[in-house]
């Protein structure tokens, strides 16, 4: 394989747990499969009092849990730490970016970079635009010689109206084609396949609309809470955290037209399609199409765990949800009138994120009396865990009579052998450095998906009287997520028994 261009790595809030969990195993893993390129360097920054020789210990201490058993990995591992340095800056003082400049410029000189810069902003982001503008100011966006590019971690903006803002700001001092904005659930590998499955095959896309679709449920379940993130997620929540960029992200893959051919701009050019076909849902639809919810204390398997009020950096009175189900609309001739459902929460039974498409049932129910099983077709679209696609249908039992069971086709990534699922950081990085962005969010799409969900949390916060429904951790959400599919005689999958029953409602 060609060897990407050699380039330096900028990473602001080296310091960070971003970084720490995700940004420098992930390049670990593209070194020690010699995907980076023949010379490169990884320069982190941040307010924290750090050397090069201190930063690369500390990386070395927190990430030798999962890095390197061997001795050959152990040096492997060594050899990376020696191309991390470290510069302490405070983002807000210009006088900082000259000495960044300055140090880019003599790492350049050691990498042979030959101007190729990557910034990745794993800061809060309240900081986007000042580092964006000052990085500016240094000319350290100019192109030629080199390549200049930056990225944004989520969540971009906060609302629509910042996102529309931010946009803008950036975009003074950036070209969109420098600009990548990553959602990560977009670097999964299955996220990807959905693409390859619906346009690689000829057998379903005739299926793929509303005259066979009956409606779509994706569902992104987490079993953990919040943690330490109490400070970022009590002012964010579920429908910002999860649903505006990751899951109508997944919305718009399913949804999009076939793109003219597989590059950045065809593909996106489809998503953004989708994501401005949503039909709004008006503020005083809002208590009968979203249900919210947060997770309360209970009890699994003995141990006590906390709600989410009682969560580190969360206030004793939040009112954020850590759970959301909707059902939303595509208004375009694919998929007139059918539902897609979705819903995401902290504190669920399991970790699973899947997409379930299901079918129409037959138009004569020829063996209504015997069905053992009452289901319809369906193709589950495994993202994590368990990765694989999985397709159900009904079957005659074998035997005497005409009894129908429903029965699964089922592949698992797993059964390709030892092929490992790239880590969707590590495929996002690469990208990056390939100059590739098809599966970075343009800003039009980010723009379009917060117009959709900005009068959700706007409703919310207008009328505090929409409620807001406890569930205790451990349970599938709020009983009255159900609600959303009255009068359809449907109800979301529960792939797994709760840990803990459902209660009434508990309002907060
Ligand atoms: C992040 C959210 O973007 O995605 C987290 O901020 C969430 O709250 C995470 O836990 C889920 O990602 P994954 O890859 O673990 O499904």
């Amino acid at each position: 394989m060609k060897k990407p261009e050699n380039c330096i790595v900028t990473i602001f809030g080296a310091s960070g747990d971003l970084t720490r969990r995700k940004l420098l195993p992930a390049l670990f893993d593209l070194y020690r499969k010699n995907m980076l390129p023949q010379s490169f360097a990884i320069l982190g920054v941040a307010r924290s009092e750090f050397t090069d020789h201190s930063f690369r210990q500390k990386m070395a201490d927190e990430l030798s849990g999962s890095y390197p058993s061997g001795r050959a990995e152990r040096e492997k591992f060594a050899q990376f730490l020696e191309r991390v340095h470290y510069l302490r800056m405070d983002f807000a003082d210009s006088g900082a970016y000259q000495i960044l400049k300055a140090r880019l410029i003599s790492l350049d000189r050691e990498t042979q970079a030959r101007g190729n810069y990557i910034y990745y902003l794993a800061t809060t982001p309240r900081l986007y635009e000042t580092i964006s503008i000052q990085l500016g100011r240094v000319a350290l966006n100019r192109e030629s010689p080199g390549w200049k590019r930056i990225v944004f971690e989520k969540p971009f903006g906060f609302d629509l109206q910042s996102a529309i803002e931010l946009n803008r700001s950036v975009r003074q001092v950036f070209s969109e084609e420098q600009i990548y904005r990553i959602d990560h659930y977009l670097g999964k590998e299955t996220v990807q396949n959905i693409l390859a499955f619906r346009f690689a095959n000829g057998i379903f896309e005739p299926l793929w609309n509303r005259n066979y679709i009956h409606h779509v449920e994706v569902t992104a379940a987490e079993s953990i809470g919040i943690g330490d993130r109490g400070g970022y997620y009590d002012g964010a929540g579920a429908l910002r955290d999860m649903v505006q960029n990751h899951l109508l992200q997944v919305v718009a893959t399913i949804a999009m037209e076939p793109p003219v051919r597989f590059d950045a701009k065809s593909v996106r050019d489809e998503k953004v399609k989708i994501l401005q076909s949503l039909c709004p849902i008006a503020p005083e639809e809002v208590p009968e199409r979203v249900v919210r919810g947060q997770y309360v204390e209970s009890t699994i398997g003995g141990e006590k765990i906390p709600g989410y009020r009682s969560e580190k950096r969360v206030a004793p009175n939040s009112r954020t949800e850590t759970f959301v189900a909707l059902k939303l609309f595509i208004d375009n001739w694919r998929w007139g009138g059918v539902p897609f459902f979705v819903r995401t929460g902290k504190r669920l039974p399991v970790r699973l994120s899947e997409v379930a498409i299901h079918f129409k049932k037959t138009p004569q129910r020829l063996f209504k009396e015997n069905l053992e099983t009452i289901e319809d077709n369906q193709l589950i679209i495994r993202i994590q865990p368990n990765e694989g696609i999985l397709l159900r249908f009904g079957m005659k039992r074998p035997g005497a009579g005409f009894q129908i069971k429903s029965v699964d086709m089922d592949f698992h990534y797993r059964d390709l052998g030892e092929i490992d699922i790239p880590d969707a950081y590590a495929r996002l990085l690469l990208d990056c450095i390939e100059g590739d962005p098809t599966l970075y969010a343009r800003y039009d799409a980010v723009e379009a998906s917060w117009r959709f969900v900005t009068p959700i949390l706007q409703a919310w916060q207008d009328n505090p009287q929409i409620k807001l429904y406890g569930y205790p951790a451990g349970s599938w959400g709020p009983r009255e997520a159900s609600r959303l599919f009255e009068g359809t005689g449907e109800d979301w999958r529960y792939p797994k028994e709760p840990l803990v029953p459902a209660t009434e409602p508990i309002e907060l």
